[in-house]
C-alpha cells in the first residue's frame, strides 16, 4: 500500500515557473508559457517569439525552453520534491517540450542546494574576463554537468579555441548578410522599459583584438562602446549531443543551464557564442557531434538582470489551441 502524500500547491509550482523563467534564452526572447496543473506542469514552446532569420527551424528556440525546463526540475526539486520530467509527451501538441511532475517529498540534496542557489546570480556576461587561466577541476565540473544531462562539453585546446573563434567570426559576418537580419536583432534589442529583449547596457564593448566575436546588437545600438581589449585566450568550449532531434535540442538546453549554474557556483562568468551554430554549413565543422551551442567562460566583473515578464504573462489557463 502506498502512503498518501500531498503535491505541491499551485503557489509553490507558480514560485517554480518564476525561477524557471529566469532561464537563457536567445536574445532572452523567452519563448516559453506554462500550464499548472498539481502535481505538474507543462511547458509550451512559443511559436510567435521563435526568431526566423537567426534561428529559422526553432533549434534555439528548444535550446532556450530546455533550460527552463531545466530550472523548473531544479526548483521542483528544491521545494523538497522529488520530480519526473517527460520530454515531448503528446505526439498530437508538438508544442508541448515537457511535462514535469513533481512526486513524493524528498530530502534536498547538496548540489540541489547550490545548483538553485546559483540561479539568481547566473547571467550573461560579454564583458573581457580575467586572463586567468580555468582550473581542470572547474572544467571537469561543467563536464560532468553536462554530462549528467545527456551531453557532452569539450574545452578546446589552443588551436581547437583559434579556429573556433575564427569559425564564430565567419559565421558573424554571414548572419550579417542574412535579410533581415539587422532589422530581427533591433526588435530584440536595447529598448528601455520591456520585459524581454536584450537591453543596450548588457551588451559589452567590441573586443579591440578583434578576437572575440561577442555579440553587440548587430549594429542597431544607438550608443556603440568604445572597443576593450579582450582576455587573449580565451577558455572556450562546445556543448554537443548525440543527435540533433527535438529531444536532443531539448536535452542541450537543459544540459546549457545545468553548466551554466554550475559554473556561476564556481564563481565563473560565461558567454553563449552561438553565431557558429546558427550558420549550418560552419556548425557541421565544430565538432563531429551535432554542436548546439559554444560558450566562452572565464572570471568576469558583475554581469545584471535582465528583465523577464511577469509571471502571470507566461501561465496559460488551457492548453494552446
Ligand atoms: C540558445 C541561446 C543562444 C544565445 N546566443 C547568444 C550569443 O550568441 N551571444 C550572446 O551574447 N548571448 C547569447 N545568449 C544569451 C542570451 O542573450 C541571454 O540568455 C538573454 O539575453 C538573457 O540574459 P541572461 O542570460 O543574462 O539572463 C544565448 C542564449 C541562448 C539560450
Amino acid at each position: 500500500m502506498t502512503t498518501p502524500f500531498a503535491p505541491p500547491s499551485h503557489r509553490v509550482l507558480t514560485d517554480c515557473v518564476r525561477s524557471a523563467t529566469t532561464a537563457p534564452s536567445l536574445h532572452n526572447s523567452q519563448p516559453w508559457r506554462f500550464r499548472i496543473e498539481p502535481p505538474a506542469v507543462e511547458v509550451y514552446a512559443d511559436p510567435d517569439r521563435r526568431l526566423p532569420v537567426t534561428d529559422p527551424d526553432g533549434r534555439e528556440q528548444l535550446i532556450s525552453v530546455g533550460a527552463a525546463v531545466f530550472t523548473l526540475r531544479l526548483a521542483i526539486r528544491r521545494a523538497g520534491y522529488q520530480v519526473r520530467c517527460e520530454l515531448l509527451p503528446d505526439s498530437d501538441e508538438p508544442s508541448l517540450a515537457a511535462r514535469v511532475t513533481a512526486g513524493r517529498p524528498a530530502a534536498v540534496d547538496a548540489t540541489t542546494e547550490a545548483l538553485a542557489a546559483a540561479i539568481p546570480y547566473r547571467h550573461t556576461n560579454r564583458w573581457p574576463f580575467a586572463r586567468v587561466a580555468v582550473p581542470a577541476g572547474a572544467i571537469e565540473k561543467l563536464r560532468d554537468a553536462a554530462e549528467r544531462e545527456g551531453a557532452v562539453l569539450t574545452v578546446a585546446d589552443p588551436a581547437g579555441r583559434d579556429a573556433i573563434l575564427g569559425l564564430a567570426r565567419a559565421a558573424d559576418q554571414r548572419l550579417r548578410e542574412r535579410d533581415d537580419y539587422a532589422a530581427e536583432i533591433s526588435r530584440w534589442t536595447g529598448r528601455a522599459a520591456r520585459h524581454d529583449g536584450v537591453p543596450a547596457w548588457a551588451y559589452g564593448p567590441g573586443d579591440a583584438l578583434g578576437v572575440m566575436p561577442v555579440r553587440d546588437g548587430a549594429g542597431t545600438l544607438a550608443v556603440a562602446r568604445a572597443p576593450v581589449a579582450f582576455e587573449p585566450h580565451p577558455t572556450v568550449l562546445v556543448l554537443a549531443t548525440d543527435g540533433d532531434t527535438a529531444a536532443d535540442r531539448l536535452c542541450a538546453g537543459q544540459a546549457l543551464q545545468r553548466v551554466l549554474l554550475t559554473a556561476t557556483w564556481l564563481g565563473l562568468a560565461a558567454t553563449p557564442i552561438s553565431q557558429p551554430v546558427e550558420v549550418p554549413e560552419i556548425r557541421a565543422l565544430l565538432t563531429r557531434r551535432p554542436a548546439q551551442m559554444v560558450l566562452r567562460i572565464g572570471y568576469g566583473g558583475v554581469a545584471g538582470h535582465t528583465p523577464r515578464r511577469p509571471v502571470n504573462r507566461v501561465l496559460l489557463d488551457e492548453p494552446p489551441g
